[in-house]
């Protein structure tokens, strides 16, 4: 059931999560499917809703940047990166403290916890009347596309989940960037995000690249965020068979496109409207999504990993 998020309906959507049970809630990057991150019952069901391999760890949200630091212990770096960008749409990776009540299944038996403090205001109504962590991965089976409305979660998670708290289409539509900072304070970006790397660098200096093969980074599953569809990218225009996915005004073809990410090309439109463009174009059931390229600054790179990821084989 999609519920409006009322103060009534949030409420009846904490005492279902004290219960153990699972809450599909808005973020301001994409929907999440919630769980009470200390009850290791309903973390378990949160992979099972998904069908998500168990070694990919949840991130915990929390309320403020002191919640954060009763499960992680943030060196100096990522305590400037949370001043400046918390509540928001940054993850950070750090070391978990050994008394922390996260159940170690969120952390998929890591000794680093994933922390992040939201900022839409349901998902913070949500978190205070809960009074606990609340483990969310995006509110869909694993390897679809990231629900960025109420009833896309509802669609992909139906048979699992039965309270959707509707806040509305979400403001940023990408997940948040990840940024692991070791006891050294070295800092790596394990995933591209919301939050450009340039911003982040610009407050705590270059950021290392996630080693391949090495552990743990997200959506590192090379299918991933798939459409049915296959997809073809770089696309100039569309072929025989083929609805165009555009980005900017930068020829005819790109103003004749199926659905335009961005007409002026800012990339925080385009950032925002990926994954229910590609939802829509799905819906029709081309062949073939032909996509545009997409500029690789800014938050053209979280665009370009998650394309790359929908266009790679699927297994
Ligand atoms: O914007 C977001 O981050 C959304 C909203 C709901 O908050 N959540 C989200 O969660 O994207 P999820 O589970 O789809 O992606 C989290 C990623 C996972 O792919 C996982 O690999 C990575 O975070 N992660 C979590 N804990 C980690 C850890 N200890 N070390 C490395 N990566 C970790
Ligand atoms: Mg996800």
């Amino acid at each position: 059931m999609i519920a409006s998020a009322t103060p009534a309906n949030i409420e009846s959507a904490a005492e279902r999560l004290l219960a153990g049970e699972l809450v599909v809630m808005p973020t301001e990057t994409v929907y999440g499917l919630a769980g009470d991150a200390t009850n290791a019952t309903a973390v378990a069901r949160i992979f099972e809703a998904k069908g998500r391999p168990h070694f990919n760890p949840l991130i915990a949200h929390v309320l403020t940047l002191a919640d954060a630091e009763a499960h992680g212990v943030l060196p100096a770096k990522a305590r400037e990166l949370a001043e400046q960008f918390w509540p928001g749409p940054l993850t950070l990776v750090v070391e978990r403290r050994a008394h922390s009540p996260v159940a170690e299944l969120a952390c998929a038996g890591l000794s680093t916890i994933a922390l992040r403090v939201p900022a839409h205001p349901v998902a913070r109504a949500l978190l205070e009347a809960v009074g606990r962590p609340l483990a969310a991965p995006s509110a869909n089976r694993s390897g679809s596309l990231s629900p960025t409305r109420a009833e896309h979660a509802a669609e992909d998670l139906a048979a699992s989940v039965s309270f959707v708290l509707d806040g509305g289409p979400c403001r940023l539509g990408l997940e948040s960037t990840i940024v692991a900072i070791d006891p050294q304070s070295h800092a790596t970006l394990l995933r591209a995000g919301a939050i450009s790397r340039e911003e982040i660098e610009a407050l705590i200096g270059p950021l290392a690249a996630a080693q391949a093969g090495a552990i743990s980074a997200p959506g590192m599953l090379t299918s991933h965020y798939a459409p049915r569809a296959a997809l073809r990218l770089n696309a100039h225009a569309a072929e025989a068979g083929e609805v165009l996915l555009g980005f900017g005004a930068s020829s005819p073809e790109m103003l004749r496109a199926t659905l335009n990410l961005s007409p002026s090309g800012d990339l925080v439109e385009a950032a925002a409207h990926l994954y229910a463009f590609l939802r829509d174009l799905d819906a029709a059931n081309p062949g073939v999504i032909a996509v545009a390229p997409i500029p690789n600054y800014g938050l053209g790179e979280a665009i370009n990993d998650r394309l790359a990821r929908a266009a790679a084989p699927r297994s």
